[in-house]
């Protein structure tokens, strides 16, 4: 448990002392809570709750009502960790004025520390202009899954030489266009790397190797709770998913037993008013 709040002045600091970053993501007031109490320096409230809370097949359906929702829930539980919501898919893609517009209404609504937006250099313009208006950004390049359907699924980024400086000349114009931190998502760790050395501002990795300024992972992956789908660069902490189903079925065998309720759940009341009842 730490007992300091991460500011997003702390980004470049820990890069600069060498200290990696841990982010989870969160999208509840709970699971913020204890996450927060646990130290985690950085919560996002990822539009991954699309499909880890709503259920779709991607994040496309995620709408800034969703976002804000989620976001204020997980703003009550969080005291030290700085954090960030998600934009979700065309909440910054249609106009710069609409992405500042709706970056705002994070900061405004649900008092984020950040936003995150998803994009490299074709994306620099609209960072810039989050930023001017004061809301620091995080940025989000190689597999962006609000990209999915042009790159043809969930696939690993960054491999082929031509990839690999497109997603070098990313990194450069969101720094530059003022992100004080960037996700590197499902990346060859060795680019990640090189990434991350030429970068003044940290790097948090997703499936980009150990390298990276510091990593983030989708909480119901890291806890075993996701059962749809694991990719290969999770690691699960804890089999919390598995502990759930066991208690739901002990829970269902103990009411058909009668072992449950127990007189230690259950209230009395006085005989002589019982006595009337009859
Ligand atoms: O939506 C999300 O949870 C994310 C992280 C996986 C980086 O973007």
């Amino acid at each position: 448990m730490k007992d300091k709040k991460f500011t997003v002045r702390d980004f470049k600091a820990f890069k600069a002392r060498g200290e990696k970053i841990a982010m989870l993501t969160a999208y509840d007031y709970s699971m913020a809570k204890l996450l927060d109490d646990a130290g985690v320096d950085s919560l996002l409230v990822g539009d991954s709750l699309g499909m880890t809370m709503l259920g779709y097949e991607n994040t496309l359906q995620v709408t800034m009502e969703d976002m804000i929702h989620h976001t204020k829930a997980v703003r009550r539980g969080t005291k030290n960790a700085f954090l960030i919501a998600d934009m979700p898919f065309l909440s910054y893609h249609i106009t710069i004025e609409e992405a500042v517009r709706n970056a705002g209404r994070f900061v405004r609504e649900a008092l984020t520390d950040a936003v995150k937006v998803e994009g490299g250099v074709e994306m620099a313009e609209t960072i810039k202009a989050i930023v001017r208006a004061q809301i620091p950004v995080v940025a989000h390049i190689g597999l962006t899954p609000q990209s999915v359907n042009v790159f043809g699924g969930f696939k690993v980024q960054g491999k082929s030489l031509d990839q690999a400086k497109k997603l070098i000349e990313d990194a450069l114009a969101v720094q530059e266009a003022g992100a004080c931190a960037i996700v590197l998502e499902c990346i060859p760790a060795k680019l990640a790397k090189v990434i991350s050395e030429k970068l003044e501002i940290p790097t948090i990795g997703i499936g980009a190797g150990p390298d990276c300024d510091g990593q983030v992972l989708v909480i119901q992956d890291m806890i075993g709770m996701f059962k749809t789908f694991t990719p290969k660069f999770v690691k699960q902490f804890a089999s919390v998913g598995e502990q759930i189903e066991a208690a739901a079925e002990t829970y269902i065998r103990e009411i058909n037993s009668g072992a449950f309720p127990g007189p230690e759940h259950t209230f009395g009341i006085d005989d002589e008013v019982l006595e009337k009842l009859y």
